[in-house]
């Protein structure tokens, strides 16, 4: 991850590399398979999901790609439930919307933006999703920023699920964590394979490290903050809003 920040993709070029690529994230059966874990993390999100947020009705899928996430919380739930998918990208966006509605007869509102500018309503939802999605954010006061609008989003008691990409403190660890992910990227479909992978990573995403995110998560007062599952530079984490309107 050498590459600075003011050099990585803009937003135009990712979202036309996504407009390209929904077949390759509607495979809920796999989950995305470039990620360490993907299905184990799918389901370790949506099952604690399931437990801890029984009352759900209302969910945002931030970066909803083809709605992997959003199509497991309908199945764990096994009652409709309500949401709001947010993506840069309309061919994502419809082809999440498709599969819900033949899953379910919840509402599904969509909303084509960046999610940095994405204008939604505060204190209303149960459950956020933000699935292989923040790695796209920058500076820290953009981070600073969107776990900040993550917190006043959700309803008092709800709760938000983070899986993605992360960075590690100290950079030893990070070479070793990032030396494993390339092994497994090569046990996949080969060296270059591999070296695709980390390039296209290397251009576009600027992961941050778990406990630095699980920091802003605390600054902004998020409680029951978990990490669910870590396995090299993937992580799914969790924290709620408290219920009492006090921050
Ligand atoms: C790696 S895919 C993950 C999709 C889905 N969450 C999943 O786990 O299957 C990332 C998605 O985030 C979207 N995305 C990337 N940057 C975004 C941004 N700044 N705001 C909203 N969506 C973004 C992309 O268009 C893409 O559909």
């Amino acid at each position: 991850m050498s590459r600075p920040l003011h050099e990585k993709s803009s937003v135009d070029t990712i979202r036309a590399r996504f407009d390209a690529d929904v077949e390759r994230f509607s495979k809920l059966e796999t989950g995305q398979v470039a990620a360490l874990d993907g299905r184990l993390m799918l389901e370790q999100i949506t099952e604690t999901a399931r437990v801890c947020c029984s009352g759900a009705q209302r969910v945002l899928d931030l970066g909803c790609g083809a709605g992997n996430y959003s199509l497991m919380l309908q199945q764990q739930f096994m009652r409709p439930l309500d949401f709001d998918l947010v993506d840069l990208s309309q061919p994502m966006l419809e082809r999440a919307q498709q599969r819900l509605q033949d899953a379910s007869s919840g509402t599904v509102n969509l909303h084509q933006a960046d999610l940095r500018e994405v204008d939604l309503p505060e204190d209303s939802f149960d459950i956020i999703v933000a699935a292989a999605v923040l790695h796209h954010l920058r500076e820290d006061a953009q981070w600073e920023a969107a776990y900040a609008q993550l917190f006043r989003w959700l309803k008092p008691g709800g709760w938000l699920f983070v899986s993605d990409l992360v960075e590690h403190t100290d950079p030893l660890v990070g070479a070793l964590q990032w030396q494993q992910y390339g092994a497994y990227l090569e046990s996949l479909d080969g060296p270059a394979y591999r070296e695709k992978v980390l390039s296209y990573i290397d251009e576009e995403d600027s992961p941050r490290p778990l406990l630095y995110q699980l920091g802003l998560m605390q600054k902004q007062g998020f409680t029951s903050l978990d990490i669910l599952h870590k396995h090299t530079c993937f992580a799914a984490f969790a924290g709620a809003r408290p219920a009492s309107r006090a921050r």
